[in-house]
């Protein structure tokens, strides 16, 4: 597997196992669980060790669910990320967020901790809590989630250890964040862009430059849009899925070469 490379030299690979819609959407959905439980196993067996959750994902459960399949299992070998959301973000309520977290994901220490999306609090307050949590070892690295570049050249200021990635929508469909000058910005000082929704949510539109490209390799179109996020600098990306055929394709996606001149033709899509 590929790997990006964090600042001590940790490596991350760039081919991770998203959890939105897992075991529920906004709320627990006990009837998701068995689906979900399998898919995590499917993706365990296949190599996946960077999962990303969020206390968000079926309001906490998601996180319960990644905790019950890591039971057992030898921690070290993953990489968690998970995220507080918005009305957690003053500094009382992202410590207890965080203590949530390390209680439903079963862990001591959670590798990747992210701001959800921004409020109207204060990124000084939250960070003094980020700050107080990594110090104490309950959290690894920090970074921010659909922050423009405003807003992560300020957390940048304000973490106490490198903002480690930005995580945010980005896909051959998707270019919002290349547009906005945060994607070059990360690439050029060394922050993992992990690119989320990168298969539109499962409506990837299928056009015909990814479906000829896709022939070229044998492979299938959304394999090929995931080729070409894995394969730019300093991006990850963490496709979800039940599905234990497209866990393997994702995975395998990662090892497809594409040509400069196919990186191109992709490029041009939006
Ligand atoms: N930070 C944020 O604000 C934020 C926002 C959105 C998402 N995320 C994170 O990013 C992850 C990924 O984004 P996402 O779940 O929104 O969308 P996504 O990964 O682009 O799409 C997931 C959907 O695509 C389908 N799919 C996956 N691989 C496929 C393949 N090879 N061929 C055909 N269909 C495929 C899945 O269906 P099957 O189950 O049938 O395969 C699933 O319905 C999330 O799970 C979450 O962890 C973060």
């Amino acid at each position: 597997m590929r790997m990006v490379t964090l600042y001590d030299g940790t490596p991350v690979p760039v081919m991770g196992l998203g959890t939105w819609a897992m075991g529920g959407r906004s709320r627990p959905d006990p009837a998701q669980d068995q689906r979900a439980l399998q898919a995590l196993a499917d993706a365990f067996a296949i190599g996946y060790t960077h999962i990303d959750t969020a206390e968000m994902y079926a309001n906490g459960h998601a996180e319960e669910l990644v905790g019950q399949a890591l039971r057992g299992l030898d921690r070290r070998r993953f990489f968690l990320t998970t995220k507080v959301r918005p009305p957690n973000l003053s500094y009382r309520r992202t410590l207890q967020s965080i203590d949530g977290s390390l209680r439903r994901l079963g862990v001591e220490q959670i590798d990747l901790f992210l701001i959800h999306w921004r409020d109207q609090t204060p990124l000084a307050e939250t960070f003094r809590a980020l700050n107080e949590a990594v110090r104490a070892g309950k959290l690894r690295y920090l970074g921010v989630s659909n922050f423009d570049l405003a807003e992560l050249q300020e957390a940048q200021a304000l973490s106490e250890t490198p903002i480690v990635t930005n995580q945010v929508p980005y896909s051959v469909a998707t270019r919002s964040y290349v547009r906005n000058g945060v994607i070059p910005y990360c690439q050029q000082h060394g922050i993992v862009v992990t690119a989320y929704s990168p298969v539109e949510e499962g409506r990837l539109r299928v056009q015909s430059v990814l479906t000829a490209i896709a022939a070229e390799h044998k492979a299938t179109p959304y394999q090929i849009a995931l080729a070409w996020l894995a394969q730019q600098p300093w991006v990850i990306t963490i496709p979800m899925s039940h599905n234990p055929e497209h866990l393997r394709q994702n995975w395998d996606a990662a090892a497809i070469e594409l040509t400069p001149e196919q990186m191109a033709r992709l490029d041009g899509l939006a």
